[in-house]
């Protein structure tokens, strides 16, 4: 399989903190994978090198390649990936419609301007989008009079429009409510089916789909443990990672983290 991602000796800062000094990853094509790690271990800082709104320190021997290229048309490159992150939802334009934040995922930009046109095509795709992701009733309320999974579903037709072949989500679920994490995770299971690579970025758990097959997980910007899923998600080694007592539970193949410290009388169904 050719790389999604490959990092090599890359030293990262984020202003004057320096985040990694000398990561080196590389992540295959079709491999679905999460980064998991505590709050500020480096997670979106690894996304951002993804989506080039990030470079490392240029050294001789570092580089980030994106699907086995060094240099990339930036406009090309968000073609390929879709992107759904927590920035991007705090930062979005307040005003634009429902059917403008889809839309302006052809541009790439925050909100519709003046300036830029769209075709039919590009209109009607963003439509049929609104709809395949069960939102068509909020094409014309503006973003900024949205609930928190409103914003998400309408960011993830965003990130959809040029049938990208990776999705990258940081934190997908984090704002939402119990049904409205389930239906998330639902879709984004629905479109790892129909053959998109997810690269998610996370500290919960529960956001973690089946489907993911390789785990990275990241401590104080260095990888901690990488491998498969059956042997990096273990009580045990999360327990390492997050210092703190963690028990995983598995139901339907989905993992939910408990504190391990608790008098342990097994788990049971509360009725
Ligand atoms: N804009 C910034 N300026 C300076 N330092 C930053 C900035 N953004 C992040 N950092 C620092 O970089 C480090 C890595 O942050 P990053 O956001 O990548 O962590 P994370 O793993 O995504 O955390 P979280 O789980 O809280 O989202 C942290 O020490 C953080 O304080
Ligand atoms: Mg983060």
């Amino acid at each position: 399989m050719p790389s999604l991602l490959d990092i090599k000796k890359a030293t990262v800062y984020r202003g004057a903190t320096p985040v990694f000094d000398g990561l080196t990853l590389e992540i295959a094509e079709g491999c679905h994978t999460v980064i998991l790690g505590p709050n500020g271990s480096g997670k979106t800082t690894l996304l951002k090198l993804l989506t080039r709104e990030l470079y490392p320190v240029p050294t001789e021997e570092s580089h980030v390649r994106l699907f086995g290229q060094d240099n990339w048309n930036v406009w090309e490159l968000r073609a390929r990936l879709g992107l759904v992150s927590s920035d991007l939802q705090q930062d979005y334009a307040p005003w634009a419609t429902g059917l403008e934040v889809v839309l302006s995922g052809f541009r790439a930009s925050n909100g519709v301007w003046p300036h830029q046109e769209f075709s039919d095509a590009e209109t009607q795709r963003s439509a049929a989008l609104l709809k395949k992701l069960g939102v068509p009733r909020l094409a014309d309320r503006p973003y900024g009079a949205m609930s928190t999974g409103q914003q998400r579903r309408l960011l993830l037709g965003r990130a959809l429009v040029h049938d990208p072949g990776t999705l990258i989500l940081d934190e997908p679920t984090t704002g939402l409510d119990l049904p409205a994490a389930f239906q998330y995770l639902d879709v984004i299971r629905d479109l790892i089916r129909t053959g998109k690579t997810v690269l998610l970025a996370t500290h919960h758990i529960h956001e973690i789909p089946p489907e993911i097959e390789r785990v990275v997980l990241l401590k104080d910007g260095k990888i901690f443990a990488d491998g498969a899923r059956s042997t990096v998600l273990t009580s045990r080694t999360l327990s390492r990672l997050f210092e703190a007592p963690i028990e995983l539970v598995q139901m339907n193949g989905c993992l939910q983290a408990f504190p391990a410290d608790r008098t342990n009388s097994g788990a049971r169904t509360i009725g």
